[in-house]
């Protein structure tokens, strides 16, 4: 499906019925990470995943891209279908998004479910590694971070042993023009740290982390679940941070179990 949001051609799929379940996608993917999920989630509820603007199908950016740009164009998406609220679920950049989404449009938001994401803005040191990842995408191409970004994304097991995720995820990130990969980078470098909005979130939420993830640890996902009140927190063992990819058994019912009790 397509839609032209806040001036942008968005991509996105909606499958199933019932409660919107919207789910959005980390850096530099698209909302092709969210396969398992499509399958085994819409039968229960209505799931819509969006290709951020310039990511995945959706139309290429020019020129800069913030978080706030991207919560708008999810947001967009919702008016579009004419649908007052939903359950977002976020994987690390898409995690980043809900913060955002949350300080612009908290009304839109039923409950949250914040997976391999962080609630802290990037130190200087993580600011640094950004920018030096952008020389990479300029100099290098598409290949260049998929080789950076892989051992970050996966456990070194799923890195070894499981060709199909690992050449999935290549293309996913070959697909994405550079400029998308050094507007993203950009944006996350830029992004304020929303550990004191933690305390004003009020809709219930589920904190996701893989055992193993090493960019967004368990430690951080601890924060985010102690600093919301009521927050559950699921840690998924031996999947590291793409714990939807890595253990989708799990994560779906993670995810499956906390919107149930919602109903
Ligand atoms: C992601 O998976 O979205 C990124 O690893 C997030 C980040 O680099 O902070």
């Amino acid at each position: 499906m397509r839609a032209t949001i806040n001036g942008v051609e968005l991509a996105y799929a909606d499958h199933g019925q019932g409660t919107p379940v919207v789910l959005v996608h980390a850096f530099p993917l698209s909302r092709e990470m969210w396969e398992p999920q499509l399958d085994a989630l819409s039968p229960y509820c209505r799931v819509i995943a969006v290709d951020l603007r310039g990511h995945g199908e959706s139309a290429p950016v020019r020129g800069k891209l913030s978080l706030d740009d991207f919560a708008d164009d999810v947001v967009g998406v919702l008016d579009y279908l004419k649908l007052p609220r939903a359950i977002f679920v976020g994987l690390s950049m898409g995690g980043y998004t809900l913060f955002a989404l949350h300080r612009r449009h908290r009304r839109r938001i039923k409950a949250l479910v914040l997976a391999d994401t962080r609630a802290q803005a990037d130190t200087a040191e993580g600011r640094e590694a950004r920018f030096a990842m952008i020389r990479t995408a300029e100099e290098k191409g598409q290949g260049a971070i998929a080789e950076i970004m892989l051992p970050r994304l996966v456990t070194p097991h799923s890195l070894q042993h499981r060709p199909d995720l690992t050449q999935r995820l290549r293309a996913i990130i070959e697909r994405n023009p550079v400029a998308t990969i050094v507007a993203d980078l950009r944006a996350m470098a830029e992004r304020p740290d929303s550990v004191s909005l933690l305390g004003e979130m009020e809709h219930p939420t589920l904190v996701i982390v893989g055992e193993l993830d090493q960019g967004t640890p368990p430690a951080d996902a601890t924060t985010m679940a102690e600093g919301i009140r009521g927050a559950r927190l699921t840690i998924i063992p031996n999947a590291g941070h793409l714990s939807n990819l890595e253990a989708p058994a799990a994560f779906n019912a993670a995810v499956l179990e906390f919107v149930n009790g919602l109903r």
